[in-house]
């Protein structure tokens, strides 16, 4: 049996793999070229790869003895899985482990826009703090407001959880799933009534390209809004405008679209949008619990046993 690794792991988890059959790891900085990741899957039985890699059908013709896809991420959305199960391909990813620090982060982000959090450490940095002044860096409040979730999977229900300890009233608009906390409202309900709109869907091809200026239109112009999920599912040129002419108050992004997003983009500089690199499930435990989660499932696949966390029956 071979495995392929599209960016180095633990050693511990690769010797994991290396019990099962020949383990071989792209080592480098930056995410495995297409062209190299091509060639390697052409004898291999099992793919271990992030969400920077483009698994799609050329990928899979490429790959006649593959028959495990495990990705070291929730989203998915960079695989095309159904082409995977056409196949006979499994596919795994590692949710529910990393909902605790994605859902730390984006109440990070929440307060970070509503309080100028990257607009104050500019300045400092800048050298212009100048001096303390009663009326100068208002925010909007968090504490007490209504939060508008986006989406109520598992991260929408641990946000929710953490809105509860700020005093936040909390709804939600999902096609599918009840919250164990919170009011479920139709999306324009909750755009009217958000202080605060996080959103948390999954991209799919409904969800590109959801949020655009007719959207950003109905929020208050007062509400932030924060996106953990993926770029695409925003409208980047009607956010940048919605923001600069005051129909929003302010933005944070985990998520962009192009990933890296490049520093000369308008957002980036746009005072009121702070944008970190999609580190979300950045946490030193939070890693290596995916890391190890998506050797389970590689591991559980190759053998025929149940994957912890297979690919659609847990999306
Ligand atoms: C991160 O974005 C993930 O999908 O795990």
């Amino acid at each position: 049996m071979r495995v392929y690794v599209t960016r180095s792991i633990p050693d511990d988890l690769l010797a994991r793999i290396a019990s099962v059959g020949d383990v071989e790891v792209w080592d480098g900085d930056e995410p495995v070229p297409q062209q190299v990741l091509l060639s390697a899957v052409g004898s291999v039985d099992g793919l271990l790869c992030m969400l920077t890699d483009r698994i799609d059908a050329g990928l899979l013709d490429a790959a006649p003895r593959l028959r495990v896809v495990s990705q070291m991420s929730v989203g998915v959305d960079n695989i095309d899985v159904a082409a995977c199960l056409d196949r006979g391909i499994r596919v795994g990813h590692t949710p529910d482990v990393l909902t605790g620090a994605v859902a730390d982060h984006a109440f990070g982000l929440l307060l970070a826009a509503a309080r100028r959090f990257g607009e104050g450490a500019r300045r400092v940095a800048d050298g212009e703090w100048g001096v303390w002044d009663p009326w100068d860096f208002l925010g909007v409040d968090v504490s007490g407001t209504t939060l508008g979730v986006v989406g109520m999977g598992r991260l929408g229900n641990a946000i929710a959880s953490r809105a509860a300890g700020f005093g936040m009233e909390v709804i939600y608009s999902s096609r599918r799933e009840t919250g164990e906390i919170g009011t479920k409202v139709s999306l324009e309900a909750l755009l009217a009534a958000s202080d605060h709109v996080m959103v948390t869907v999954p991209l799919t091809e409904e969800t590109r390209g959801m949020f655009g200026a007719e959207v950003f239109a109905r929020m208050k112009p007062t509400a932030t809004f924060v996106n953990v999920s993926r770029g695409p599912v925003v409208d980047q040129d009607a956010l940048l405008e919605a923001l600069r002419g005051g129909v929003l108050f302010a933005a944070a992004l985990d998520v962009t679209d192009p990933e890296p997003l490049p520093p000369d983009h308008p957002l980036v500089v746009q005072p009121n949008c702070l944008i970190v690199p999609h580190i979300g499930s950045a946490t030193q435990r939070t890693r290596e619990s995916m890391a190890s989660l998506a050797v389970d499932n590689l591991i559980a696949g190759l053998e025929g046993g149940e994957m912890p966390a297979e690919v659609p029956g847990d999306l």
